[in-house]
């Protein structure tokens, strides 16, 4: 895959995605959401990539932010679009991929690159990574899901103030908080996403993609979660991965997963 302003590095059943505009610190412009878009959607039918890492180039940023000079002199029309836009194509796409994407937050995290890091799956960060959502800062609000996945993720109290105020948070800070899992040094950081994908890898990708949809659900109105775990519990014992993975345990071996 060939892509301007991304990387993408196939590592067996891994692969890792970094945004490389680093003398914009991988501010994310339209190209690149939209190459954003083409690359996970590539890799979530690839079936041999069973985990993906998102971050940033440089040491300094992971995204800090949307490209500014994109849009400052948009209409309501214009910045009506480019939210739904960016939410269709990179930021609830990344939410409801099949595949899990795992942000390795090696630096700025701030506006649309927070809300990317909070799209997806989990979060790592490294210590000097700082984290906010600075929009109301410009005169606007959080376009791409902010205003929505922060709380999700550190609580109504917690968003309303990092919102209002403008704000960056420290790693230490967004690990407090339930922003992140992790934080490491960081030459650390893509060694410990790595781990961890490779202890994901090991599991079954079908049963992932519907425990993903069903814990999605949960945060979508209008779906009643517990309606969704039901409907992808009883669905999974139609997979060929149930069938491998039952029949594992009881001969006591490994499971080798399609
Ligand atoms: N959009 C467009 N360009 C951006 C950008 C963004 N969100 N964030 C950084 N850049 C560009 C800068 O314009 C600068 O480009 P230039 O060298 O051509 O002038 C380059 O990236 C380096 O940024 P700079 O501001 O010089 O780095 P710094 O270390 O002084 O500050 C930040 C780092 C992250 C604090 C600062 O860049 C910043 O506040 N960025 C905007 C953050 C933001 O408001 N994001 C939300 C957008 S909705």
């Amino acid at each position: 895959m060939n892509f301007e302003n991304i990387l993408v590095e196939l590592k067996e059943n891994l692969a890792v995605i970094t945004i490389n505009r680093p003398a914009k610190l991988n501010a994310l412009n339209k190209n690149t959401i939209a190459e954003l878009h083409d690359a996970f959607k590539a890799l979530d039918l690839n079936t041999s990539v069973k985990a993906i890492i998102i971050t940033g180039s440089g040491e300094k940023a992971f995204v800090a932010g949307a490209d500014i000079s994109e849009f400052a002199n948009y209409s309501i029309e214009e910045g009506t679009e480019l939210a739904r836009k960016g939410q269709e194509l990179l930021f609830d796409f990344v939410q409801n991929l099949s595949t899990p994407v795992i942000a390795a937050v090696n630096g700025f995290a701030l506006g649309g690159g927070l809300e990317l890091a909070m799209a997806a799956h989990f979060r790592i960060a490294s210590t000097n990574a700082k984290m906010g959502l600075p929009e109301v800062s410009l005169g606007l609000i959080p376009g791409y899901g902010g205003t929505q996945r922060l709380p999700q993720l550190v609580g109504k109290g917690k968003a309303m103030e990092m919102i209002m105020t403008a704000g960056m948070i420290s790693a230490e800070e967004a690990k407090e908080w339930g922003l992140v899992n992790y934080v490491v040094e960081q030459e650390e950081l893509l060694p410990l996403c790595e781990k961890l994908a490779s202890k994901i890898i090991r599991n079954s990708s079908t049963a992932i993609a519907a425990a993903i949809k069903a814990i999605n659900a949960n945060y979508t109105n209008c779906i009643n979660g517990f309606a969704v775990e039901i409907e992808q519990f009883g669905v999974s014992f139609n997979t060929n991965d149930f069938e491998e993975g039952t029949t594992a345990f009881l001969e006591k071996r490994k499971p080798n997963f399609e």
